[in-house]
């Protein structure tokens, strides 16, 4: 079977670049899913481009989960994220191609973000899956997807997975150069 692309560290470096906010603003993007003390997964989480902002929203008594594949990113999350001076609200989590690692979260999850992650999962059904046993009731979800790499025939096409595996959809916000959706539980 034909291994699933996966993005490089090297992109994970530009990918936490500052100037991305012109485009893609954390802030903007996620404030109105995300309360004081909420638990909140970021899944591909990568370097941290959304993580860290996501810890200082949840404040002192929230906490952000973050799922990453590959080790390098998790390792710089963790620097950036002791810089930012939020890394007692991180926990960083490796998992691997096949499972997110999520069965001790059952239904705990109040928030989850997948941006640009989806393409990489090799099924995206057991994916969906986990993730639905992970958030709570009531919880949501925002999925993105990168526009340019992903046609909308296929984003379309994950969300109906996501659907079968139990998720509403609630909104379609816009956000720069991406496809994407809110899921509700
Ligand atoms: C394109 S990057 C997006 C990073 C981040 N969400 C952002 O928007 O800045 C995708 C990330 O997902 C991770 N990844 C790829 N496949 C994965 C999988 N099956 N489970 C968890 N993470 C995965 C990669 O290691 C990479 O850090």
């Amino acid at each position: 079977m034909a291994k699933h692309h996966v993005c490089p560290v090297w992109v994970g470096y530009l990918l936490a670049s500052p100037l991305r906010k012109l485009l893609q603003n954390p802030k903007k993007i996620l404030s109105l899913y995300i309360k004081e003390g909420m638990k909140v997964l970021d899944i591909g989480s990568a370097m941290g481009f959304f993580s860290l902002p996501l810890a200082k929203m949840v404040g002192s008594e929230g906490k952000v989960i973050c799922v990453d594949l590959q080790e390098k990113m998790t390792k710089a999350l963790e620097k950036r994220a002791h810089k930012a001076g939020v890394l007692n609200r991180i926990e960083t989590r490796l998992c691997n191609e096949n499972s997110l690692g999520l069965d001790d979260l059952n239904e705990e999850i109040d928030f989850a973000l997948a941006f640009a992650i989806v393409h990489e999962v090799p099924d995206a059904n057991s994916f969906f899956f986990e993730l639905y046993q992970a958030i709570k009731p009531s919880g949501k979800v925002l999925v993105a997807e990168p526009k340019g790499r992903i046609s909308e025939n296929d984003f379309n096409k994950s969300v109906s997975i996501s659907e079968q595996n139990g998720f509403k959809v609630i909104e379609r916000p816009g956000i720069g150069r991406s496809h994407s959706v809110v899921l509700y539980k």
